[in-house]
């Protein structure tokens, strides 16, 4: 192979003996690739030059393990200081992109693991794409999880690859695919195996095959007068699920694939109006606070492969199923088999669902061991106790239990209430006793709080967070306190809701105050999805003493627990509520109920239960799904003191 002659930081050239030219981006000093100004200046070179000398055909591909091209770079994104910069930017990679769709000798995208936003873009702009069979195989255009929009062609040449339908459902929900997913769908020519993928490749860049497009209906669809009729189906699917004042991207999207063709630079207002939203910079905060999640017990080499769950109840079943689904050996301990049975069943559902593969839902499934013994306790890198809330009976567990740990296990409780210093005192090493204190429904929410108690070991909690991460989860460190930080946030803000409707305000009508702020489910139907004695519970632990808010307390009186129980604040059937139409809401309504959640998170960083407002955001945000488009409940406090 003959190197070119270009000076080159982020790219390497290469041209075969066939007359091939392999283009490779190894993006100096970082672990992924990412188009920032610098890399795509560069491809911009390696343009020119195959111009002067156009190689039968270009082959692109990624020096990296991590992946083909995670994206654009996001750091230059928070950088945009003026709307002459954000259209900069788009016309950067539009104009780029074009040009390489452009050029006359064939071009394919050798697509091995993630391929996201603009290198998916780039993939795009050439004539040929493979997707490499492999698991961290991922292509998409994730933008609008961003609050943007696919700006460098993807709105225009996703369409027209795979039809306007599919295309819109992966721009509007940000959804990755696999390798196959992309291939049955068009959007890969081929998948191929790892072993093949370089053969494979040069097959196909010389093969003098069409580009493949959408056909017949699928085209159809993405040209007029169909068009029409398409944009309006993904409008009011996007309405489902976002408003247009919280959530302008998806609504841009299908603005710019209908009307402009997926040029935005048609439509520099709405550049203008995207890249400066709010929305934009604090989705984009959100993801590096997502970020600096991942970070949590990177410093430590702790691999668990062995996790042992005491207490099969709601919790401790679906804690053990998610760890089996991510690939842990799981033992299950309850007092009986009977016991047991439920969460295995609930387990089996879930791998279902997640798992399409049958015989690998069958092998996470045999990977989820009932132990009524507890023999897996021996075994475990991590223990996780999760059984009644009763201080006396998790010590007498932990009594007996500790003996029996490997030396450099991690046990951890999952204890919403109780104080860690109180549960730890059965134990010879007390500082070893953690909290990995995970979120109901377990699969559903991605933040786990891993709780310090007072002079814990400072391993014992990288390695917890460590653990967290190899299960997909976000570790928050806090420290213990009463409802660590994400219940503690929520406690007043519940009973401020109550106490509105103990003021005449019907619950349909402060959820719908909640709901139009962006939250993604209102404060009461939130109570009754958690319990109403649990929420009565929670409340007198964590409201200072304050009194009960009538309304809660007269339901619970009657055994009206919510949900559960049928009958709440509102009646349930087949886990919905029924809920009348809310009445108008009254002026500064959301205001007053979300204060007191703003305060007691003030509260808490002052107290360093967590650690900085930026942390205590994240949680609020991953622990409870508050309106991410906000950037948190304390992010808009700083906007406004700027
Ligand atoms: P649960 O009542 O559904 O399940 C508890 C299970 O523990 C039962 O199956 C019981 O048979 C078993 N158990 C009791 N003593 C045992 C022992 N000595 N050995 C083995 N198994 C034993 O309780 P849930 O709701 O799952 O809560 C468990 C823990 O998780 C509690 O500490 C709770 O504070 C915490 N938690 C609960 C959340 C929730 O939303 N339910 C959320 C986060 C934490």
């Amino acid at each position: 192979m003959k190197r070119e002659n270009l000076m080159l930081t982020h790219w390497q050239i290469q041209r075969d003996a066939d007359g091939l030219a392999w283009l490779t981006l190894d993006k100096a000093g970082a672990a992924a690739n990412a188009l920032s100004a610098e890399v795509l200046s560069e491809l911009a070179q390696v343009l020119d030059e195959l111009d002067v000398r156009p190689p039968k055909g270009l082959v692109i591909r990624s020096g990296k393990a991590a992946g083909f091209i995670a994206g654009a770079d996001i750091e230059e994104f928070t950088r945009l200081d003026s709307p002459e910069k954000g259209r900069e930017l788009v016309a950067r990679g539009w104009n780029l992109f074009n040009r390489l769709a452009a050029v006359g000798y064939p071009t394919l995208a050798l697509i091995r693991g993630h391929c996201l936003g603009g290198g998916l873009e780039l993939a795009l702009a050439c004539r040929y794409r493979i997707a490499v069979d492999e698991p961290g195989t991922r292509l998409g255009l994730p933008e609008v999880m961003l609050g943007i929009f696919p700006g460098w062609g993807g709105m225009k040449r996703l369409p027209e690859v795979i039809g306007a339908p599919a295309a819109l459902d992966l721009m509007l929900t940000g959804k990755t695919v696999d390798a196959r997913k992309a291939r049955s769908l068009g959007l890969a020519d081929l998948c191929a195996a790892p072993r093949v993928m370089e053969a494979s490749a040069r097959g196909l860049v010389l093969s003098g095959q069409a580009p493949r497009r959408a056909q017949g209906l699928q085209a159809a669809l993405g040209a007029w007068p169909l068009k029409g009729l398409v944009a309006a189906k993904a409008r009011k699917q996007v309405a489902a699920k976002a408003r247009p004042e919280h959530y302008p991207a998806p609504y841009a999207i299908i603005d710019l694939w209908t009307r402009h063709g997926g040029n935005a630079l048609a439509a520099p207002e709405t550049i203008d109006r995207i890249m400066a939203s709010p929305t934009a910079r604090n989705l984009v905060r959100v993801f590096f606070l997502q970020e600096r999640l991942k970070g949590f017990g990177k410093e430590c080499d702790f691999k668990a492969r062995r996790v042992h769950v005491i207490g099969a109840g709601i919790m401790g079943g679906d804690i053990a199923a998610w760890c089996a689904l991510r690939g842990m050996t799981v033992t299950l301990q309850d007092q009986s088999l009977e016991r047991i049975a439920p969460a295995l069943e609930r387990a089996n559902k879930l791998f279902g669902r997640r798992i399409k593969d049958r015989l690998q839902a069958r092998s996470a499934f045999d990977r989820l061991i009932p132990d009524p013994q507890g023999q897996g306790a021996a075994h475990a890198d991590v223990v996780i106790e999760a059984i009644f809330e009763d201080a006396a009976a998790k010590q007498a567990l932990f009594r007996a239990l500790e003996p029996r740990l490997k030396p450099g296990a991690v046990l951890a409780t999952n204890t919403s209430s109780l104080k860690l210093e109180d549960l730890r005192t059965a134990l010879e090493r007390p500082e070893r006793l953690v909290g990995i204190h995970f979120f109901n429904p377990v699969a559903m929410m991605p933040l786990v709080e891993v709780v310090a108690a007072e002079g814990a070991d400072p391993l014992a909690l990288e390695q917890a967070c460590a653990f967290v991460r190899s299960i997909d989860k976000l570790p928050l460190p806090v420290k213990s306190a009463p409802g660590f930080l994400v219940n503690a946030v929520l406690a007043p803000y519940l009973l401020e809701a109550m106490r509105c409707v103990d003021e005449g305000v019907a619950p349909a009508t402060v959820d719908e105050a909640m709901l139009a702020f962006g939250m993604p489910m209102g404060p009461i139907e939130l109570a009754d999805t958690v319990g109403l004695d649990i929420a009565l519970a929670a409340g007198k632990q964590l409201a200072g003493g304050a009194e009960a808010p009538r309304c809660l307390a007269e339901r619970v009186g009657r055994g009206d627990l919510g949900r559960k129980s049928g009958q709440g604040f509102y009646a349930w059937a087949a886990g919905k509520p029924s809920k009348a139409a809310p009445g108008p809401v009254p002026a500064g309504l959301a205001a007053r109920l979300v204060q007191p959640l703003i305060d007691r998170a003030q509260q808490l960083v002052a107290d360093q239960v967590v650690a900085d407002a930026d942390l205590a955001d994240a949680g609020v945000i991953f622990g409870t799904g508050f309106a991410p488009f906000t950037g948190g409940p304390l992010n808009d406090r700083k906007q406004q003191q700027r």
